[in-house]
């Protein structure tokens, strides 16, 4: 199988060098182009046998599964630019929320799939959001999942569940390093201790609470109850985080929906329309 990728910025790269380490893929397998190609050189120098190309349409035709790793609005150009390239048996995969699966299929004649990756990929951890086109047959969903389980749990989702579900697995990384930051700030400046020695212990404490809640049987609300003694410390923190941040999660959703929305409306407006074909 031969893998391409339109785009090797920060996602680009971080799922094109998992998929290389995780001995998923090997470099000679992979092709890419970016708008400034010094970026696709420095992953070639990384991993020989990588191909540059030197067009998004020489990515597009080298390759049976294509990566576009670009920004909403950067789509419809790039599908214009590769859309008569395409062959019906490839395979294009956009990685981001507000490209829909039918702005894809309205403007290409191949399989396309959406997947919303996770920076946690690069630990072979986290999970892959993953929406399929009509086009997709099951075969072709057992190939692509084989491709990502390596580095991520591939999971379906339904489309319309995309923004919520990439709040938590792919904007969740970022949230709670905010907090474990600001955490850590008033620690050192309180206690004055070392900061990477209490960024190591809260980054070992993440580790384990996933795993409590992945593989020990634990909801969030009894690893609370769990932890807690009537009375004790954590009940009187826990108490203060309750009053501090009410309502906080529903204006971050709130947040977050309403730029998905409006990218949403943006693209819509390049691909002709909601649901235009
Ligand atoms: N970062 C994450 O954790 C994450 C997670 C899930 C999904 N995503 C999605 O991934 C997408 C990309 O995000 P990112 O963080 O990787 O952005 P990024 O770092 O800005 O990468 C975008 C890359 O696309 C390149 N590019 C732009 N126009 C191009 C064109 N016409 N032809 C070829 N390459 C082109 C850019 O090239 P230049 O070098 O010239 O700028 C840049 O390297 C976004 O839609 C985002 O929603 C990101």
């Amino acid at each position: 199988m031969k893998v391409g990728f339109i785009g090797t910025g920060s996602m680009g790269s971080l799922l094109l060098e998992a998929l290389i380490d995780s001995g998923s893929l090997a470099p000679n397998q992979v092709y890419a182009s970016n708008r400034t190609p010094e970026k696709v050189i420095r992953l070639q120098q990384r991993h020989p046998g990588l191909h540059v190309c030197t067009s998004n349409a020489e990515t597009a035709h080298n390759s049976d599964l294509i990566f576009l790793c670009v920004k909403p609005l950067q789509f419809k150009a790039i599908l214009d630019e590769i859309g008569s390239t395409l062959r019906p048996d490839q395979m294009v995969i956009s990685i981001t929320s507000p490209v829909q699966i039918h702005h894809l299929e309205s403007a290409l004649c191949c399989k396309v799939a959406k997947i919303i990756p996770s920076v946690a990929h690069r630990v072979q951890s986290g999970v892959c959001l993953c929406m399929y086109g009509s086009r997709i047959k099951e075969e072709d969903r057992q190939l692509f999942e084989h491709l990502l389980s390596p580095i991520s749990k591939p999971i379906l989702i339904d489309e319309s569940f995309v923004r919520i579900t990439s709040d938590l697995s792919s904007c969740g990384p970022a949230f709670l390093s905010f907090f474990l930051d600001q955490w850590i700030n008033a620690a050192v400046e309180t206690t004055g201790m070392d900061r990477g020695e209490l960024t190591w212990i809260a980054g070992e404490m993440l580790l384990g609470t996933g795993k409590l809640l992945t593989q020990g049987g634990f909801t969030p609300l009894e690893l609370q109850k769990r932890v807690t003694v009537p009375g004790g410390i954590t009940a009187e923190a826990l108490a203060l985080l309750d009053s501090s941040l009410t309502g906080v999660f529903h204006r971050l959703i709130a947040t977050t929906h309403g730029k998905y929305k409006e990218d949403l409306e943006k693209c819509d407006a390049q691909f002709g329309g909601p649901g235009a074909d």
